[in-house]
């Protein structure tokens, strides 16, 4: 998505919104550009292409002088990426400059309106509307020509504006899409998540939808569409600036893959005490926990996967039913929602917008929100009746490795708390889960340890055109995901299949040499699938077989075989899905594709 920095204070802007910038570039762009106030009024330097392009335009940043500026990474989805439609958008005077992320959706009637009254449009983009429309409304107060330009766009932004009269401050505004505040000493900061000024303050607000902030140098005050001023809340982010950082290893993702040990006893750890789970986030009484008669889950790729492992899990142990559906399908054919359903929304970035329209539907429908998200205080976060956050630390790469295992093992906690609290679970089975839930994080540093059996394998098959995924149940949740690490950073096209299902058509589809790879960890299923790895086998696959310690002779039937340690049944997951990160990273490492930024991926999708 996009990303966007702002400063004001008494240092040269251009570099740091350029250093900003570059900060924000996991996000997925194809362009960027600066606007700067300095002594000759507003400059615009943008251009197509990634960040190394406008630096060598504005030497560093150098070039362009002033101390009050305003910068934007785009991610196109109105007109092709270009140095035209490339944000800073300007108004015919050039008195306003407009940076936008997000998507204005009435902006063809409002353009078409402006073009009647004589504006010219030089872009193809939505954002340009709002500039224009800055400078129609424009009556010598910005704050409240901002409110009658957000009266008039619908749909989602988080806007940074300049105005040529205003040298001392600028303003920004936000909805649906993420935007904090950095307060710093003489100079403050806007960005569209906190990466991007970590390096200048810890000290932030988080803006809420229709939030206004001005900004000076010396003072940061915000108010609400009725021209308010409110008292924002002052958070301080514990983020060290490593974190954020690849901390010597080659790609983000890597990092993160072997940041997973510590990423789960952290989310873990706190929830656990005196041998119980303690949810203290989650405020349900007991009664109307009892009183649930259906959970219904909703999220979008990776954490659609976790919830389709916490489907099989709190289905298993709660005896709820439980439906798991992608947000973007949810919303769209009227769910069955209401008092007794608790719908769980999972989101890394917690901004996805899908997901948030998602959450609006089911709350809208009477059902309470509980939500697992990576980002405090983000909009899904900020949305939801209780919060369960993983503390994975900020997850840089775009393929998602150790939030969607900190979601899992969230899962996996609610899981057996729900248990609990309605009495379906033995308290021996209840003690081995909870036990075998605090050995996750050993346990997959134990895998991690031999990451270079998978980097061999990898080695033998980063050619494929197209590779199978099977498994059933639980290792069929696992397939989903292994496929997409897969799909998104190597290109190689993947399919997840149910084991049992392949025989009903996609069969068709193996030939000499494809290559399988068979989740076969569950010990109740383990036959059965064995059985699909022979039917695979017999036409001509190569099958790489994900099992566990406890199943001896998967040499016998797979070519290959990775094993993780045993655990209880319903966590396999968590340990299954490693060797499968580490497939698709060695893969992609392997074709030399650019693995924490795939091509026409973003890290948080805040569009629909
Ligand atoms: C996962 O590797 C992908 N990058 C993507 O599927 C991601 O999981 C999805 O867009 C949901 O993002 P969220 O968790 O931030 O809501």
């Amino acid at each position: 998505m996009c990303g966007i920095v702002g400063y004001v204070g008494e240092k040269q802007a251009a570099p740091i919104l350029l250093e900003g910038l570059s900060k924000l570039e996991y996000r997925g762009y194809d362009s960027a550009g600066i606007a700067v106030f300095g002594t000759d009024g507003i400059t615009v330097s943008k251009a197509r292409g990634r960040l190394s392009v406008l630096s060598e335009k504005t030497e560093d940043g150098k070039a362009v002088p002033g101390v009050m500026g305003i910068g934007h990474t785009r991610w196109a989805t109105h007109g092709k990426p270009s140095d035209v439609n490339s944000h800073p958008h300007i108004s015919s005077s050039g008195r306003f400059a407009v940076v936008h992320n997000g998507i204005i959706e009435n902006y063809i009637s409002l353009k078409k309106k402006l073009q009647a009254k004589g504006v010219e449009f030089v872009s193809e983009t939505d954002t340009e509307v709002i500039a224009h429309l800055f400078e129609y409304y424009y009556n010598g107060d910005m704050i409240e020509t901002m409110i009658k330009v957000i009266h008039r766009i619908e749909g989602s932004y988080a806007l940074g504006v300049l105005c040529a009269d205003n040298p001392e401050e600028f303003i920004a505004v936000r909805k649906s899409s993420p935007m904090i505040v950095g307060l710093g000493e003489g100079e403050n900061f806007i960005a569209s998540d906190v990466t991007a000024i970590l390096k200048h303050t810890r000290t932030i607000h988080y803006l809420e939808d229709d939030e206004i902030v001005v900004l000076s140098k010396d003072c940061v005050k915000v108010y609400n569409i009725d021209k308010e001023e409110i008292k924002k809340d002052v958070f301080t982010v514990n983020w060290d600036v490593s974190a954020a950082e690849k901390g010597g290893y080659e790609h983000f993702m890597m990092k993160e893959i072997e940041e997973q040990p510590k990423a789960l006893r952290d989310t873990i750890s706190p929830r656990i005490k005196d041998g119980k789970v303690v949810l203290d986030q989650f405020s349900m009484s007991d009664d109307d926990l009892k009183k649930l008669k259906k959970i219904h889950i909703v999220a979008c790729g990776s954490a659609y996967h976790v919830g389709v492992v916490g489907k099989y899990v709190i289905e298993k142990l709660c005896r709820i039913p439980v439906e798991v559906e992608v947000a973007s399908e949810f919303r769209y054919h009227d769910p069955i929602i209401d008092a007794d359903t608790l719908t769980i929304v999972i989101s890394q970035s917690g901004e996805t917008a899908d997901t948030l329209a998602a959450l609006k539907e089911a709350k809208q429908r009477g059902s309470r929100i509980l939500s697992i998200v990576n980002v405090v205080g983000s909009a899904i976060a900020n949305a939801s009746d209780d919060v369960i956050y993983t503390w994975a630390g900020p997850e840089i790469a775009v393929a998602t490795t150790k939030a969607y295992s900190t979601q899992m093992a969230v899962i996996y906690l609610i899981a057996l708390y729900f248990a609990d609290k309605l009495d379906r679970i033995e308290k021996t089975e209840y003690n081995k889960i909870l036990s075998e839930i605090e050995s996750l994080p050993d346990k997959v540093s134990e895998i991690l340890s031999q990451k270079e059996d998978v980097q061999y394998f990898a080695s033998q098959f980063y050619n494929s055109k197209s590779i199978f995924f099977i498994g059933r149940n639980l290792d069929y949740a696992v397939a989903l995901e292994g496929s997409l690490k897969l799909k998104e950073i190597s290109y190689i096209h993947s399919e997840a299949y149910a084991a049992g299902e392949l025989k009903h058509g996609t069969i068709s589809l193996i030939e000499e040499g494809t290559l399988v790879v068979s989740l076969a960890t569950g010990t109740e299923l383990y036959e059965k699938t064995i059985s699909n790895v022979k039917e695979v086998k017999a036409r001509g696959a190569v099958v790489l077989g994900i099992t566990t310690t406890e199943h001896e002779h998967t040499e016998d039937v797979c070519d290959h075989v990775v094993k993780v340690p045993a655990t209880h049944p319903v966590l396999l997951p968590s340990l299954a899905v490693i060797p499968l990160q580490l497939f698709g990273y060695y893969v992609a490492s392997l074709k030399g594709c650019d693995i924490d930024k795939p091509r026409n991926l973003a890290k948080s999708v805040t569009v629909e």
